[in-house]
């Protein structure tokens, strides 16, 4: 099968086209023959950054597919040969073929096409487990996102409204502002220009999602209402905080964090039944939609990675395979 692999830590260069063997399907695993596979922040931090992950040989990047299912293992119970399916995975989507648990298969949604349906598992998997699962979201709350049009923000910001919650986002252009406020956030912040904390303080928010800490960590604090609940995804400007315990404890406020792409797959599958049931109609009602900036060829995920990492893309971008 045609494979593109991570050969070094490095700039995107560091990507090439491999041959190599196409895996066999064991016990519960499922052979998708892969249509489009979504392209991560992650994937660009575990090919350029140390501290996301050594390298294991010629690691072939990607967290989430669509495509065909093409053979089984002999444990397989729900699909058969040539249905269609998204899936979460923990690596090996830039490839042509990949096997997976079958249980981390998801139909495709009604309404969405093959190459759209790839870009949804990791973000609605992310949002619905740290949002929805260990931030307890409810309907009626105020919901902050960082990033607002990241791949992340495009879901989240969706999602949150389709279950009945108030939106507020930051994000790094007045362009980006306006998508997020056209998409149903009832307040986007330019953080570059205005400070979040003195807009969004009086307001009052019960969950952030963030993926910047750093500095920002003692501002979402500030910015939480009594039992507010923070949720971390990433670091990336600082792993590092300064925070007031007192303003922690006076408020009841707690902090959380999670990765989904380690977890094992019993928990990913609790997760995939959940969204499953709860989201997927959701999708197929058109309340939440795919949100996909620009395709490229599988053979062109160096580029794909040149404009994840120049931030001016809004939603997600997809490998079609
Ligand atoms: N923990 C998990 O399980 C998990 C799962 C999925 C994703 N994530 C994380 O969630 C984040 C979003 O992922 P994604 O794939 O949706 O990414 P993405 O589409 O590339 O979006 C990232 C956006 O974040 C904003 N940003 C803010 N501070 C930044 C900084 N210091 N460096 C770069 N960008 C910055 C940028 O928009 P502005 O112009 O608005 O600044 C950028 O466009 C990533 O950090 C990713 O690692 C974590």
């Amino acid at each position: 099968m045609k494979a593109i692999v991570i050969t070094e830590k490095g700039g995107p260069e560091v990507l090439q086209a491999r041959e190599l063997a196409q895996p066999v399907p064991t016990g519960n695993e499922v052979l998708i023959r892969v249509a489009a596979a979504g392209v991560n922040r992650s994937d660009v931090l575990s090919r350029s950054s140390i501290a996301y992950g050594k390298l294991v040989n010629d690691e072939i990047p990607g967290l989430e597919i669509s495509g065909t299912v093409e053979a089984l293992g002999p444990e397989v119970k729900r699909w058969k040969i040539g249905d269609q399916v998204c899936a979460l995975i923990a690596g090996g989507g830039y490839a042509t073929y990949k096997t997976i648990d079958e249980r981390l298969c998801l139909p495709i949604p009604v309404g969405i096409t093959l190459l759209e349906a790839a870009a949804l598992p990791e973000t609605v998997f992310t949002v619905w487990d740290n949002v929805f699962k260990t931030s307890r979201f409810k309907a009626g709350e105020n919901f902050l996102i960082h990033g607002g049009t990241s791949g992340i923000g495009v879901m989240a910001i969706q999602m949150i409204l389709a279950m009945g919650g108030h939106v507020y986002t930051t994000a790094g252009t007045p362009e980006k502002c306006k998508f997020c406020k056209d998409l149903g956030a009832t307040l986007a912040v330019n953080y570059k220009e205005e400070d979040f904390v003195s807009i969004l303080k009086p307001i009052g928010i019960d969950v952030i999602l963030d993926m910047t800490g750093g500095e920002n960590t003692q501002k979402n604090l500030e910015v939480l209402k009594p039992n507010g609940r923070l949720a971390f995804i990433n670091a990336m400007n600082g792993v590092k905080s300064e925070i007031d315990i007192l303003l922690l404890m006076a408020n009841r406020l707690q902090i959380t964090g999670s990765m989904l792409k380690p977890q094992n797959n019993d928990f990913k599958a609790g997760l995939a039944w959940e969204i499953e049931s709860l989201i997927w109609p959701l999708i197929g009602k058109g309340e939440i939609k795919p949100v996909i900036y620009k395709v490229f060829p599988l053979e062109q995920a160096a580029d794909a990675h040149r404009l994840m990492e120049s931030s001016t893309h809004i939603g997600k971008i997809i490998l079609e395979v």
